[in-house]
């Protein structure tokens, strides 16, 4: 996949630089994938005489592989500039190669740093200004490709292209209400990797989706974060949560957005068959304020989900940004309800 593709598929609107490691790129790449190395260094004096731009924190990457392949979308969390014989243990612990030891890098980086500083024309010593820049992965095709494979099979209105949309309205959201969009694509990416409703486990269980980030090196941190944010997601009746971050609230909201508008409708009804309801049954009533365990336990119609949550939720949105679009779904599913009701009575009514 060449930085383009991986970008456009990361979905997120903003600049970036494509570039490969200068030593060894398909295994550093590969260490970067596995959340084993976090940081880089790179001689300052050669971003001066190329009148290159020194990385700052926030900045994105595409990184590339020795063919120029795209293998992963980094986020630039911090940047010091140490002087070589300054630059700390911590740093070299980051870079993730070797044995990761000072002592490593100190060697691995001067013998690097020699060759580099020539082909500039220049002379490397212990006093020379390193780059010392520490990252994330904030984005790696094949966890989308591992929760897509998750979802293989499922016709319950939860497949793959429903993570797929809210991925995309949480990312959408992110960028109208100055959130995290990283953050919020990749909780949107899990948020239903354990939900009860596929795994038959209970509410805010995040088993398998803190396997899948340890599986693809994110970091303690971002697992805390997204875990915070997926065990509250749910709706659970007159029990739901609201996530504490913005990011929380966002991807709540698109898991919500997902669930009414024409998309709503047709996931209640796929929903419903996939549980053996009856679609609609006039002497069932419905019951809006049923608590979680009445909520997840109670079987019921089609037709009564959209009294026991789907038309509740416009007043539910977090953001204005959901609620503007929440609105217009919201009158989708009352003028779909109307044309249910005169079709169901046809030609009494
Ligand atoms: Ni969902």
């Amino acid at each position: 996949m060449k930085a383009e593709q991986l970008w456009k598929a990361f979905g997120v609107q903003a600049d970036y630089e494509a570039w490969a490691f200068g030593d060894e790129p398909d295994h550093l790449a590969q260490l970067v994938c596995q959340g084993i190395k976090t940081g880089t260094a790179s001689a300052y004096p050669v971003y001066e005489a190329e009148g290159e731009k020194v990385p700052e924190a926030g900045e994105y990457s595409v990184i590339l592989d020795s063919k120029d392949e795209a293998v992963c979308v980094i986020r630039t969390t911090r940047v010091r500039i140490i002087p070589f014989r300054d630059v700390p243990a911590d740093h070299a612990w980051k870079e993730g190669e070797g044995d990761r030891s000072l002592a490593y890098w100190r060697k691995v980086h001067e013998e690097f740093f020699i060759g580099e500083m020539e082909e500039a024309g220049l002379v490397f010593t212990e006093d020379m200004p390193v780059v010392c820049e520490e990252f994330e992965v904030v984005y790696q095709p094949a966890l989308d490709e591992a929760v897509q494979r998750f979802f293989r099979g499922d016709a319950s209105g939860h497949d793959w292209f429903h993570t797929r949309r809210v991925l995309n309205l949480a990312i959408y959201l992110a960028e109208k209400e100055g959130a995290d969009a990283p953050l919020c694509r990749l909780a949107a990416l899990l948020h239903d990797v354990d939900d009860y409703k596929l795994t038959g486990g209970d509410f805010g269980v995040t088993e398998h989706a803190v396997q899948l980030m340890k599986d693809f090196g994110f970091s303690e941190e971002t697992r805390d974060k997204v875990c915070a944010i997926i065990a509250k997601v749910s709706f659970k009746g007159a029990d739901t949560e609201i996530p504490e971050s913005l990011e929380g609230r966002i991807v709540q909201d698109a898991d919500r957005l997902d669930a009414i508008g024409a998309i709503g409708i047709g996931r209640t009804f796929a929903y419903g068959g996939s549980r053996g309801q009856a679609m609609y049954d006039p002497a069932i009533v419905p019951q809006p304020g049923k608590t979680a365990e009445e909520y997840r336990k109670n079987s019921n119609t089609t037709i009564n989900h959209f009294y026991e949550k789907l038309l509740l939720l416009k007043d539910m949105m977090n953001t204005d940004t959901a609620r503007i679009l929440a609105e217009h779904r919201h009158q989708v599913m009352e003028g779909f309800l109307k044309e249910f009701y005169a079709e169901w009575d046809f030609p009494k009514a």
